[in-house]
């Protein structure tokens, strides 16, 4: 099982959308995936009320700090990806969140407001690496890129942000209306009218080469010991 957490402390980022898209590819592929839906806007719980049963897929709301651990643990023999939505916040139960992840995604769009967002999210998984002395897997994914963007420009925005010690995924999430309409029409890109929404192939194929690098990131593995994970500061405040 490994935990896979979308975080940035602004909102509108794309944290949402990306999760549902990995959510949806992984579970397609044959992958049993819980949400925990931890934004009180509760956007992942509303697609999954208008999309009805999706096969692998099972989303939990109403996630506090208190019950997000106990979540995770009971889940841990359920489910091989446990996917955590969060609020565009920085506060306590993003804190803890980002301490129990094996992987935290930081969806930028490239905007001046996202990038601080993300900046405030790499602050506090490096305060969380020196307390709790664990390593924080992490990386940030460019969100909602012009699919006229060259790979050479996006080529430029990952050099920048390695110089500063960020990796970044070299799958970009490309802007594609078949990722707006999942929330509105509910259900998956698979169930999606090709004749009816433009570039869902591409929208497709983007999902997997996502679903594709971050797997290779985030190996499942069994889980020993969890409160080795959850440092106790973590679970009080925020740092
Ligand atoms: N790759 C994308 N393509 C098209 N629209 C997107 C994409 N990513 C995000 N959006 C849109 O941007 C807005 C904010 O995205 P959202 O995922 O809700 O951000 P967050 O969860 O960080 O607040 C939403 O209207 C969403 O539909
Ligand atoms: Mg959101």
């Amino acid at each position: 099982m490994a935990v896979i957490t979308f975080a940035n402390a602004k909102g509108g980022a794309g944290k949402t959308t990306a999760a549902l898209i990995l959510s949806t590819e992984l579970a397609r592929q044959g992958h049993r995936v819980v949400v925990l839906d931890a934004d009180p806007q509760r956007w992942i719980t509303s697609w999954a009320e208008v999309s009805g049963q999706i096969a692998n897929l099972s989303v939990i709301s109403h996630i506090t700090p208190a019950s997000l651990e106990c979540h995770i643990r009971e889940m841990k023999e359920e489910a091989d990806y446990i996917i955590i939505d969060l609020a565009g916040a920085k506060d306590q139960i993003v804190a803890l969140a980002l301490a129990l992840s094996d992987q935290v995604l930081i969806p930028v769009q490239g905007c001046a407001m996202d990038a601080r967002g993300a900046v405030q999210i790499l602050e506090l998984i490096r305060q969380i690496e020196e307390r709790a002395r664990v390593r924080i897997n992490h990386s940030v994914v460019l969100t909602r890129v012009n699919s006229l963007v060259t790979t050479r420009a996006l080529q430029t925005i990952k050099t920048l942000l390695a110089s500063r010690g960020v990796s970044v995924l070299d799958t970009p999430i490309v802007e594609r209306v078949a990722y707006r309409e999942i929330f509105d029409c509910g259900g998956t890109l698979q169930s999606m009218d090709e004749t009816r929404v433009s570039n869902l192939d591409k929208a497709r194929e983007n999902a997997i080469a996502l679903a594709k690098e971050v797997q290779a990131l985030t190996p499942i593995k069994a889980r020993r010991s969890w409160a080795s994970r959850a440092p106790s500061w973590a679970s009080r405040r925020a740092a």
